[in-house]
């Protein structure tokens, strides 16, 4: 990462992070692999197009399209909550996995717009799976949020304190977007995407993971209110606080320079060249930055999964959406290897490389 502003020591780097472990022995395999048994996907039915768009804001199809390209995305109904969404999407993956759903021993969901402040989502999730052997809980690191939960579940199969984690990715962004102010509204859209997690005899579909954050940039991508600084008041709502800001370009800067670095890391911590990579997963947020990381990896189009076009950007869920779509479309084969790489407010970002 290069240095934020107003800080006089630099970011340490992915790489010499990763290298200062190494040293100290701290990169060790697991004792259990774990692999993904199952994967589930959801979207709402509502079609929200750039048109649309245009009727609500000043922009323009050309705009949007040329910037991000996005052209439409989902957007889940008034009485449909992120852990609808959620549970629809873990269901499917249960029964990819061929499993019961007593037999989930934890539920992780990640999300930066939860059902409430509390209880977490998961038990929500729990409740409309009828999934009451696991213990349930939420992770909160944004768009990164999928790869974080696919690493906190990895960590307890490879411990061997938990069989089979469903881990899900899950976002309702519209709910918290100003419908007003043109540089959010246009990239959101709403979704969740699931993975069921457990050891496979034989395999270790989950080859590697690296996870970075960088609180100094938490001013650039944010929701500022409704936590306990900024409660939840009139006033408050008044002045559109509930809502998420963003400073796009320094967004986009950091994304590019946080996720090529995750992902040449974490191809290399797999003993692997960049062109061993059959399919490059990226959070689904900008073509551009996509492009950016695929040319600096050298990985061709062909080999890039985008579905940002139809869904725009679902945060958490975008990731384990076009990980479903992937899987299901048949773009992922066995033992090819797939890497996955994304970027969040925080800062947080990382890279997981699979082998399918
Ligand atoms: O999940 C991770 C979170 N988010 C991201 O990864 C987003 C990262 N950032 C981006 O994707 C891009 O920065 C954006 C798509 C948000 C914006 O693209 P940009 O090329 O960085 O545009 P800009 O913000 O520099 O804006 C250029 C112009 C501005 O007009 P002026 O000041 O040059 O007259 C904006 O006001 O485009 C204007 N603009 C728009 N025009 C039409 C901003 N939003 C829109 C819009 N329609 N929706």
């Amino acid at each position: 990462m290069s240095t934020p502003r107003g800080t006089e020591t630099p970011a340490p780097s992915i790489t010499s992070q990763a290298r200062r472990k190494k040293e100290r022995g701290q990169l060790g395999q697991p004792v259990r692999g774990a692999s993904i048994l199952g994967t589930g996907s959801y979207v709402p039915e509502k079609v929200l197009t750039n048109a649309d768009l245009e009727r609500l804001v000043e922009t323009s199809d050309e705009w949007i399209v040329t910037r991000t390209g996005i052209r439409e995305r989902r957007i889940a109904g008034e009485d449909e909550h992120t852990s609808q969404m959620a549970a629809a999407a873990g269901r499917r993956a249960i029964e990819m996995a061929g499993l019961d759903p007593l037999e989930i021993d934890m539920i992780l969901v990640a999300t930066v717009s939860p059902d409430m402040m509390f209880p977490c989502t998961a038990c929500f999730v729990q409740k409309k799976l009828g999934a009451f052997n696991a213990a349930c809980m939420d992770i909160s690191a944004a768009c990164s949020g999928f790869l974080y939960a696919l690493e906190v579940a990895r960590n307890f199969i490879a411990a061997g304190t938990h069989d089979y984690i469903l881990v899900i990715g899950a976002d309702k962004l519209s709910s918290l977007v100003d419908w007003t102010d043109r540089n959010t509204c246009v990239l959101f859209g709403d979704g969740a995407g699931a993975a069921v997690v457990g050891h496979r005899e034989g395999k270790n579909g989950i080859l590697q993971t690296v996870m970075g954050s960088d609180g100094r940039f938490s001013d650039i991508l944010l929701m500022p209110g409704g936590g306990c600084r900024i409660p939840i008041t009139k006033e408050n709502i008044d002045q559109k606080l509930n809502t998420i800001k963003m400073s796009g370009k320094e967004v986009f800067k950091q994304a590019v320079i946080a996720m090529q670095a995750a992902a040449l890391e974490v191809v290399e911590r797999s003993g692997l060249r960049p062109e061993q990579i059959s399919l490059l997963i990226p959070h689904q947020a900008n073509s551009r930055i996509i492009d950016a990381i695929a040319t600096r990896l050298k990985v061709p189009s062909e080999r890039v999964f985008m579905n940002l076009e139809r869904y725009g950007n679902t945060s958490a869920a975008a990731v384990a959406i076009a990980l479903d779509e992937a899987n299901r479309t048949g773009a992922l084969k066995p033992d090819d290897y797939a890497l996955l790489v994304v970027f969040g407010g925080g800062l947080t970002w990382a890279g997981t490389v699979l082998q399918w």
